[in-house]
């Protein structure tokens, strides 16, 4: 399940947004550019490009979501797209509608794009193969499978941070077995030919075989954190743990928390980033989350240019497009 063959048409353009597994360092660079065309329009006074006018998108939320779902619907309104949010727990999904009849009865209301989060991996995916082919699906999260627009964002902030990629050294730190965001940040670091990229947790939040994704394994925060240049951090992910794979929060806390002791391991110019939501306390000291080393805020706010971004590809438009429109 990769979703790379069905996310691009035949000529090489995005179609689909479902996985950044198999995704080309020239594409992931395009997103870049239009990116940076898009980050200052939130500082306009009128926030706004036209370039989606007239456009559908709705945003299917199986699963909770705060910053996911909401800068999709911010990144959808500045293109001047039409935005439908279905809140699950008051649609028909609640009295037993399955979810190829919600999507038939959303394509006949004409919608264009659907931003999908499931908590089973491969929904988007599936969802892709499922609808007709005027719609495109992007993947907001699927299960422990992927979170491409997340990593996406996160190789854009760390670009605005680094000079290049190919010197850096990334640590990602904690729950990687349960984490879509930890496998779609590899395969982007990957691409991106960063120099390392450690992975740092207990051996029970370690998937099966993780060495083949080309990482390095360390179960000591101080080994694994020094001379970083780019820190991770995860959210334990409770949701989705099966049985009990940590002795308590507060152990967790001593043994990968990290803090600003910790932080003095990496360079002196380490970036420390998380996708949130974030437990402070559990794998993040208060002060380090509010530090001067931290971008997490950031994260935030590059998600609605990235998330512009890709919805423009999507449909085809280019940001130059938005002046000849206007
Ligand atoms: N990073 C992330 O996916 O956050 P949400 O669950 O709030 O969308």
């Amino acid at each position: 399940m990769t979703g790379n063959k069905i996310q691009l048409d035949k000529n090489g353009n995005l179609k689909h947004f479902l996985t950044t597994e198999g995704l080309s360092k020239s594409l992931i660079h395009s997103i870049f550019e239009h990116a940076e065309s898009f980050a200052n329009v939130g500082e306009r006074s009128v926030k706004k490009v036209p370039l989606l006018r007239g456009k559908t998108i709705a945003n299917l939320f199986f699963e909770p979501s705060t910053r996911t779902r909401i800068t999709f619907e911010l990144a959808a309104k500045r293109l001047s797209a039409d935005i439908l949010n279905l809140n699950i727990s008051t649609s028909a999904t609640s009295k037993g509608e399955s979810l190829s009849d919600t999507l038939h009865n959303l394509e006949a209301m004409h919608c264009d794009m659907f931003v999908v989060r499931h908590s089973n991996s491969g929904a988007a995916h599936y969802i892709a193969t499922q609808v007709a082919p005027h719609i495109s699906i992007i993947n907001a999260g699927d299960g422990r499978h992927a979170h491409p627009t997340q990593a996406i964002l996160d190789m854009f902030t760390i670009r605005r941070h680094k000079k290049s990629f190919e010197n850096l050294r990334v640590a990602i730190v904690g729950d990687i077995l349960n984490s879509r965001v930890a496998r779609s940040e590899i395969h982007a670091l990957s691409t991106l030919g960063v120099l390392e990229i450690r992975i740092i947790a207990p051996q029970t939040l370690i998937p099966k075989d993780v060495e083949k994704l080309g990482v390095q394994v360390f179960h000591n925060m101080d080994e694994g954190l020094s001379g970083v240049d780019v820190i991770m951090m995860l959210r334990l992910q409770n949701e989705r743990m099966r049985g009990a794979l940590l002795p308590s929060k507060h152990e967790y806390f001593q043994r990968y928390g990290l803090t600003k002791k910790r932080l003095e391991k990496a360079k002196p110019d380490v970036i420390v980033m998380h996708p949130g939501p974030i437990n402070r306390g559990v794998e993040i000291a208060s002060d380090v989350a509010d530090g001067e080393h931290s971008v997490i805020l950031q994260q935030v706010s590059h998600g609605i240019a990235v998330r512009m971004a890709v919805m423009a590809m999507i449909m085809g438009r280019r940001p130059k497009d938005s002046n000849e429109d206007s």
